[in-house]
């Protein structure tokens, strides 16, 4: 059964403006530092250029994740163990989520996501796949706790969040996020999650800019978006995409820098950028052993086992969850 508030996930205006989309994209071209939330990219024309990211020579996440389920796909089982429901923090599209499920025998399948349409799409296909699974997609923004089935109720959980998606989001948002999946997993769920790893920078640059241009065009339709959703009169030509790698951070992060001096208005509000300046729209953390378990620990999940490809390109961490404790 879906929650009342199902139907409101997202708000738009009379218009059919999303207003948390105008209001993220307001507020972030009115800071010093522009920025714009990474989750914007996402429409049916940003999720497409992802998927062709996805293929990219450069672009090696996707395809050292899915060698590591492969490869390791009997090892992994082995601890899951069989029998648990699987939630996954968005809906698997990719090959992903058929390698996990047919290495381990799970009861039921519940695939959350915000975006309702995609979310029936894809669950209708893997539900094809794996006929006699109970697949119960729920629509839902998994930043907060989520109410599961009933169906689900008195099963033991595994979550599953590929793709370094958790590289995304800053620290504190991180463990924000990581500690509402252990409210919506309860007692005993495991967590079976994706954290790209430290590497040469030049690989790193090179994922994240390729000589197609696919990644350029991932960030600038960023501004298509906004152009056609907010009203916008950003001229595209006046922006150039870039990869950058901050250290301390240990982050790649995407920006659009204006060539030029250049002025432009978004719903009606007018903003100015020095030519030099950009606008920050995305982070892509990457994680070594230490900072994963940190991470991880500092949010109540202890690792229990760790995979990672043949070039250790990637990792996949399998972690527990943790009651809260004092002592060392
Ligand atoms: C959403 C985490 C899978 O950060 O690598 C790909 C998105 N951005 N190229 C990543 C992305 C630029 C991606 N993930």
């Amino acid at each position: 059964m879906n929650p009342p508030h199902s139907l409101r996930l997202v708000e738009r205006d009379a218009d059919g403006v999303d207003l948390a989309f105008r209001a993220d994209v307001l507020a972030g071209l009115s800071e010093p530092q522009k920025a714009v939330p990474a989750r914007w990219f996402y429409d049916d024309a940003g999720s497409q250029l992802f998927e062709d990211i996805t293929q990219l020579p450069e672009y090696y996440p996707t395809r050292a994740e899915t060698e590591i389920l492969s490869s390791r796909a009997a090892d992994i089982a082995g601890l899951i163990g069989k029998g648990r429901a699987v939630v996954e923090f968005g809906s698997g599209s990719s090959v992903k989520t058929p390698l996990l499920l047919s290495a381990i025998a799970p009861s039921a399948y519940v695939p959350l996501d915000i975006a309702g349409d995609f979310l029936r799409a894809s669950s209708a296909v893997l539900a094809g796949k794996f006929p006699g699974l109970a697949v119960l997609p729920v629509e839902a923004d998994f930043m907060r706790r989520v109410e599961l089935p009933d169906e689900v109720a008195g099963l033991p959980k595994l979550g599953f969040f590929p793709g370094s998606t958790i590289g995304n989001m800053i620290a504190r948002t991180a463990t924000d996020l990581l500690r509402s999946m252990r409210e919506t997993l309860g007692e005993g769920a495991l967590l079976l999650i994706g954290m790209d790893l430290v590497k040469d920078e030049r690989v790193l640059l090179a994922a994240y800019d390729d000589a197609a241009g696919v990644t350029a065009a991932f960030n600038r339709n960023l501004l298509v978006r906004i152009n056609r959703e907010l009203d916008g009169d950003i001229p595209l030509d006046a922006f150039a995409h870039e990869a950058r790698w901050n250290d301390p951070f240990a982050r790649i992060e995407m920006h659009l820098v204006a060539r030029r001096d250049v002025s432009f208005t978004v719903s009606g509000q007018t903003f100015d950028m020095a030519a030099g300046t950009s606008i920050h729209t995305e982070n892509s953390h990457k994680f070594t052993k230490r900072s994963a378990q940190m991470l991880l620990a500092a949010s109540g999940w202890e690792p229990r086992a760790r995979w990672t490809d043949e070039a250790r390109q990637f990792s996949l961490v399998l972690a527990e969850s943790r009651p809260p404790r004092s002592a060392p």
